[in-house]
């Protein structure tokens, strides 16, 4: 399905408030025509901010094209009015409580949100299928938007690819590896269109600031200790999130039915590569508190922690023709600045969720 500046498409993105669902909304609203219903509970990490300042650019030519739905998946009633009202051609699925460390602080969440709540949709968007005039049922497709993490922890070789095997080890990728067995599913059992994705690290402007990269930028400006998990050798295979979304349209158009495709970054680093560069960045942007690696604090090891993840994208190098745009230390330096143009947004988020800063997660 091509998602061109003249389609008609009314395309349903769960998780739409988020980090990777707002990239991709604002790039379809740029770039396309298409009929955006965001359904979103609205969680600790969500935020409108970033698609409103589009919306507004954008004027009269936007008008009505982004529709907020205040749902949450964990409740089927409501998630089966949403695609009802919705009447989507496309489904791109985000929606997933999406953090390790709360995951093993709070693991119920993650079930309700990530297993039941991919539940709860399939079912909806099975019955909104099967009752669809042929023409459009024909072209409906759901992309299912997963991690590498379901694949377990790797050593110093080898890769993860769409034919290695489920290894889920905390909370999050459990929940996440139950979701990608229930989408096979209902492709397999009940002929529902799907296509799934298995993605690396993401990293970019608005992501919530406890994942690594901005809460070491967010540390390090504000001369605070910079917690390092265990030795700070575990290493994640990090890409850019505008390249993740370019990703996921290609794979929207391109990509076979019923097939998975992994996307990496080709980017692998050590946690403590990734605080020394953005350290090294804030060094160069201010001088005057440089070196801000003097910050950086060993702290103990998160439990079950994986020690390395890294993508083999052979498939969607080859089948999609995508390759990632952003090389490192031009994704690295572009968020380093955007969050500090933005430490507005950064303190309403967590004044909002209520998230100091602290550690998350230790058993
Ligand atoms: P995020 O936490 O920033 O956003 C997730 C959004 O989903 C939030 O706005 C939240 O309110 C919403 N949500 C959660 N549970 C919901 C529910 N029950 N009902 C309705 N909305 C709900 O996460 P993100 O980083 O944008 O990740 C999006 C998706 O991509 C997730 O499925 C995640 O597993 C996957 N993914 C993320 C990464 C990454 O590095 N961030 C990498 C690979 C895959
Ligand atoms: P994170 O951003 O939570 O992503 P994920 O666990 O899904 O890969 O963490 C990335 C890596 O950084 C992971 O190995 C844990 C580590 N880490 C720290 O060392 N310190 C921190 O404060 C955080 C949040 C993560």
């Amino acid at each position: 399905m091509c998602l061109s500046a003249d389609s008609t498409k009314k395309v349903l993105i769960t998780g739409g408030a988020g980090f990777i669902g707002g990239t991709l909304i604002r790039r379809l609203l740029m770039d396309t025509s298409v009929e955006i219903f965001n359904l979103d509970k609205m969680g600790y990490a969500s935020d409108l901010h970033g698609i409103n300042q589009v919306l507004r650019t954008l004027g009269e030519s936007a008008e009505g094209r982004h529709k907020h739905l205040r749902v949450n998946l964990a409740d089927s009633k409501s998630t089966s009015t949403a695609v009802s009202f919705a009447d989507p051609d496309l489904v791109i699925h985000l929606a997933a409580e999406s953090h390790v460390d709360r995951s093993i602080s709070s693991p119920l969440q993650f079930v309700e949100s990530n297993i039941i709540g991919t539940f709860n949709l399939l079912q909806a968007l099975l019955k909104h299928w099967e009752n669809l005039p042929t023409q459009r049922q024909r072209e409906f497709l759901m992309l299912h938007i997963s991690t590498d993490e379901v694949y377990g922890s790797l050593e110093h070789k080898g890769y993860f690819s769409e034919n290695s095997s489920y290894d889920p080890r905390s909370p999050y990728s459990a929940t996440k590896a139950s979701s990608d067995h229930l989408v096979n599913s209902w492709f397999h059992t009940y002929g529902l269109p799907l296509i799934r994705t298995n993605c690396s690290n993401n990293y970019g402007p608005w992501q919530f600031p406890e994942k690594l990269i901005p809460m070491v930028i967010l540390k390090a400006f504000s001369k605070e200790n910079i917690p390092i998990y265990g030795d700070g050798k575990n290493i994640r295979d990090w890409l850019f999130v505008e390249d993740h979304v370019e990703a996921l349209i290609q794979v929207i158009d391109k990509g076979e039915v019923g097939r998975n495709y992994c996307i990496g970054g080709l980017n692998e680093k050590t946690n403590l590569e990734i605080v020394e560069s953005i350290c090294g960045v804030l060094d160069l942007l201010r001088p005057k508190y440089a070196p801000h690696s003097e910050y950086i604090s060993y702290v103990e090891d998160r439990p079950g922690h994986d020690r390395r993840y890294a993508i083999n994208p052979e498939r969607i190098l080859r089948e999609i023709g995508w390759k990632p745009k952003y090389g490192f230390k031009q994704g690295i330096e572009a968020t380093v600045q955007w969050y500090l143009s933005n430490l507005d947004w950064c303190s309403l988020m967590k004044k909002k969720s209520n998230y100091k800063g602290e550690r998350i997660g230790l058993r």
